[in-house]
């Protein structure tokens, strides 16, 4: 016999891997799972479910109800397992919180309160106040997960930033030779440091992510296309650090559109056009202290252009800056079996006195990726969801 918390978790893991099935198609919304389930004295079954499949459908709540009545299920009295608070208000679609009430839904369980002003409370308030049961938060931290961007945005006013690099067992992530290599080599004489597996697993996490982020260093050293061409996924907004504007309009990242933040107003006209015709979009904004594009302005900047999520794939320069303003959520590092000796690396350009104040993870998760290793893990500087 199952206790009631498993028989919850049960239905709730299955509403979070529906959610899932939103992928991206869901941004700027968040992915939301629904799953309808009928207790009689036979038993409990599912009888409708549903999830937030695009931007302007309709939301996972009344998926889940509409999949219920395509299969002439009753729903009246069934418990509802969201993994995102029901809504309150007239968005795209009608809001989800009375039209559960109104199909006589008896309990709720919820995932998280949803952040977003527009609801945080509002859709408790409406169940509620009809009398219906409520259970939250119900799997917090798996919910919260699922769309860390979302929260992070709404508590901490930035994306989700996740820090994204490869190296060799002596952590470097570049031969001496490969910087600013783009003037003088082919581009087929430049060979990644990872197999082919953390290839694709690459490309697989930028089309997590709503923007992938480099410094103009790597766009000259490795002209890159920052695209998702390994796998099916949306390729996200590609996006240079680049404080006077030093990237030629020939640069591949430009095709398709680029995002380009820079400090140099006064850059002059043709340069800037010249840019800006080959398909960049030019952000001017504040320098830093060190004279370079200021992080925090840069964020805010992003978020503003609907970047919820940030896969910052820089070089040794742009992953420190990163991680000396604690701007950092999640590390994906791949580490190769090779020793490649002198070159740039990570952390290059940190300094500590104390192992107290390195740059710790917490959560780490390590895996093999073909001959690689992947570690994950979240920076101890991330505030909490
Ligand atoms: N193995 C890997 O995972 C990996 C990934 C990427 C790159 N790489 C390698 O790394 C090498 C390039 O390293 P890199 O450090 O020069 O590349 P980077 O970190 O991508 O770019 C650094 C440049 O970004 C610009 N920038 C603008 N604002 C900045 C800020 N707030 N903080 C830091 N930088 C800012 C700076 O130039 P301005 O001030 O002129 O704008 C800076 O020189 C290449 O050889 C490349 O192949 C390796």
């Amino acid at each position: 016999m199952l206790t009631q918390r498993k028989f919850d978790e049960y239905y709730m893991r299955r509403a979070l891997s529906l959610a899932w099935r939103g992928t991206d198609a869901a941004r700027p919304n968040p992915k939301v799972g629904c799953v309808l389930v009928q207790e009689t004295q036979t038993g409990a079954r599912i009888v409708g479910e549903g999830y937030h499949a695009g931007y302007g459908r309709v939301h996972a709540e009344a998926a889940a109800l509409d999949n219920a009545a395509n299969r002439s299920e009753d729903v009246r009295g069934a418990s509802a397992y969201v993994t995102l608070e029901p809504c309150s208000h007239f968005g795209k679609t009608p809001p989800c919180a009375p039209r559960l009430v109104s199909a006589g839904i008896k309990r709720v369980i919820v995932g998280s309160e949803d952040p977003n002003p527009k609801v945080k409370g509002r859709g408790f308030d409406i169940l509620r106040a009809a009398g219906v049961e409520i259970t939250a938060p119900y799997l917090e931290k798996e919910c919260k997960w699922l769309n860390r961007g979302f929260f992070r945005c709404h508590t901490q006013n930035r994306p989700w930033v996740t820090l994204k690099a490869a190296s060799s067992l002596d952590g470097k992530m570049a031969l001496t030779s490969e910087i600013h290599a783009f003037d003088n080599l082919e581009r087929t004489s430049l060979r990644g440091i990872t197999g082919e597996t953390s290839l694709n697993w690459a490309h697989l996490m930028r089309a997590e992510h709503d923007g992938i982020l480099i410094g103009v260093g790597t766009a000259l050293a490795d002209d890159p296309e920052l695209t998702t061409r390994r796998t099916c996924g949306k390729s996200p907004l590609r996006i240079i650090l680049d404080t006077k504007l030093s990237l030629p309009p020939s640069a591949h990242v430009l095709k398709g559109g680029c995002f380009i933040l820079t400090c140099a107003s006064g850059a002059n006209e043709s340069k800037r056009k010249a840019l800006e015709d080959a398909g960049a979009e030019i952000c001017v904004l504040p320098s830093g202290d060190t004279g370079r594009v200021d992080l925090c302005a840069a964020l805010s900047a992003l978020m503003e252009r609907g970047v919820r999520s940030l896969l910052v794939e820089g070089g040794p320069a742009v992953l420190s800056a990163f991680m000396k303003a604690k701007l950092c959520d999640s590390l994906a590092f791949f580490a190769a079996p090779l020793i490649m000796g002198e070159g740039p690396a990570l952390g290059d350009g940190l300094n500590f006195n104390f192992m107290d104040s390195v740059v710790k993870l917490k959560n780490a998760n390590v895996r093999r990726s073909g001959e690689d290793v992947l570690v994950e893990g979240i920076f101890q500087c991330s505030p909490a969801l």
